[in-house]
């Protein structure tokens, strides 16, 4: 892809908020800050914006995207919320939840956003700055991660702007994203399903359901990035449940070990799943010896930490 365009990069301020909307609403790609990771968003009225999300990170298909929206409020424009789904975006939202829903009949957004799906993704985020920018502009906002197809999630500006600079038309600064790995995605199929572990941990959804939340199996194909065995790939090998570390490996620790980079000394996966993909782009910054990870609890945030490594130590093809 071509890098020609001069990429803003905005502020946390009001003529930063203020031009980041008025992009959007021309038509433009706008980074913006979410409490998981940065999003690459555009308009999901507009087909012709949208289908640039698709351009700008070499996503080699139409996959489905989520719509971002300020609050709950305005999901009935778009989409239908009832039962389950209901109960769910009330608990959660805004926070790191999306909702796969109904599409609503004859609604504004574009086809693409759903990739002729008659379900929609969506989610309200908990984030102050992409709040304003979602108020701001008054549209639906159309985002995946801000990082070119197959590469690691931006937790920084500077992250996005190292994958997508020219070819983004701004990124909006708003720090370090708190939660640093993307949201937990449930489906009703026709009964809540997780679709991929993420921010909100999978605990806080069954005590909310009061009862077991089922997993799409891996058999269960969709045709989505996210759901693609490799992806978040660093350029270097990748070995994971590594108790001790072999001659050449670079150890990506986590708990009481001694490496260079740790997740969490202590063993908090909170503070694991906010370092993972600043640590993730440093790795592959500094060279490309093969990485070996500590082996990380499977529980809380820790499911998709490990979702996220077991498809950086995947098989490329
Ligand atoms: O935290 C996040 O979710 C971030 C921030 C920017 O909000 N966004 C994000 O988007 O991770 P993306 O495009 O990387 O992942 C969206 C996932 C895809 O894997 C896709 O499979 C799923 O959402 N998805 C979207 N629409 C869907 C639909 N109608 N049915 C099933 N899955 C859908
Ligand atoms: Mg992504």
């Amino acid at each position: 892809v071509e890098r020609e365009l001069k990429t803003e990069h905005l502020q946390d301020n009001a003529g930063g908020i203020s031009r980041a909307a008025e992009l959007l609403r021309a038509g433009a790609l706008v980074s913006f800050p979410t409490e998981t990771v940065y999003g690459l968003g555009a308009n999901a009225t507009d087909d012709r914006a949208v289908a640039r999300i698709f351009e700008a990170k070499g996503r080699p298909h139409f996959n489905p995207l989520i719509v971002h929206l300020p609050s709950v409020d305005a999901v009935s424009e778009y989409a239908e919320l009832s039962g389950i789904t209901h109960d769910l975006a009330h608990a959660f939202w805004p926070g790191p939840l999306t909702l796969v829903l109904p599409l609503k009949p004859n609604g504004p957004l574009s086809a693409l956003v759903s990739a002729g799906l008659p379900t929609v993704a969506v989610r309200v985020p908990a984030h102050a700055l992409a709040q304003k920018v979602l108020e701001a502009a008054g549209v639906p906002v159309a985002a995946p991660s801000a990082n070119p197809s197959g590469r690691i999630s931006p937790s920084t500006a500077q992250h996005v702007l190292d994958g997508l600079s020219g070819r983004i038309e701004a990124v909006l600064d708003g720090g370090p994203c708190g939660v640093g790995v993307e949201s937990t995605i449930v489906g009703i199929e026709p009964t809540p399903v997780l679709l991929r572990p993420g921010g909100l941990p999978v605990e806080a959804l069954e005590a909310a359901l009061g009862a077991p939340l089922a997993v799409r199996g891996d058999g269960a194909a969709i045709n989505a990035p996210g759901q693609m065995t490799s992806h978040y790939a660093p350029n270097a090998q990748m070995r994971l449940n590594a108790e001790r570390v072999l001659e050449g490996e670079r150890l990506l620790g986590f708990g009481p070990v001694d490496a260079a980079l740790n997740l969490s000394p202590s063993g908090d996966l909170v503070e694991a799943a906010a370092n993972l993909f600043g640590f993730l782009h440093r790795l592959d910054a500094e060279g490309d010896a093969p990485i070996a990870v500590s082996p990380i609890p499977d529980h809380g945030l820790g499911r998709a930490i490990n979702d996220r490594l077991r498809r950086a130590a995947a098989p490329r093809d």
